[in-house]
């Protein structure tokens, strides 16, 4: 059966925002490379919008981490289920998310990265869900839309492998 999909953010606005934001980032790093991390599976759709509207050197690399299964709740297990390919040292790394929801993924995964020797990292998201936040030192320093306690799909986001594709952000009417 199909499941009805509310349009929370419409893919104007979505693509409106990441124009904004990756100006602010250009900026941001004028003068210097900026290495991009993709949290795959979700954050492989804003990664690549935001990455081709980059105007400083970009290079790319991806990593694969799991702490959800196929429901909407966290299972709080965060786990590196692909690493990245090249090191980090001396580089400006910015980790791009699809969504900031408990935060146990990305405090997990900043602190391992950390470790890795980077000039600098900043986080960036596409949507930012604080009321669910459970690691509250989490910093999100780039973040398109703040959203309310509701479950989205769309633009890769997915319910149970789902709806990535979906060019907006849509919530599913369960
Ligand atoms: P956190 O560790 O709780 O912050 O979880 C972040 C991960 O959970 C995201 O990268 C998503 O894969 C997934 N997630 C959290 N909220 C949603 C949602 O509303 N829709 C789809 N996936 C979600
Ligand atoms: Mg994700």
């Amino acid at each position: 059966m199909e499941d009805k999909i509310r349009v929370l953010l419409s893919e104007e606005e979505v693509n409106e925002r990441i124009c904004q934001i990756a100006e602010q980032i250009s900026r941001d790093y004028e003068g210097k490379s900026l290495h991009l991390i993709c949290i795959l599976k979700g954050g492989v759709f804003f990664t690549c919008e935001l990455a081709k509207r980059l105007t400083v050197p970009v290079s790319l690399d991806f990593m694969s981490v799991s702490s959800y299964g196929d429901d909407t709740k966290s299972s709080g297990v965060v786990r590196i289920v692909k690493d990245l390919d090249e090191p980090l040292a001396d580089r400006d790394v910015l980790i791009v998310e699809d969504i900031i929801d408990s935060g146990r993924t990305l405090s997990y995964l900043i602190e391992v990265l950390k470790q890795r020797g980077p000039k600098s990292i900043r986080l960036c998201t596409l949507l930012d869900k604080p009321e669910r936040r459970v690691k509250k030192q989490v910093t999100v320093d780039y973040t398109c839309f703040t959203i309310p306690d509701e479950f989205v799909v769309g633009y890769g986001l997915d319910y149970a492998q789902k709806y990535r594709n979906l060019p907006y952000i849509g919530v599913v009417e369960l």
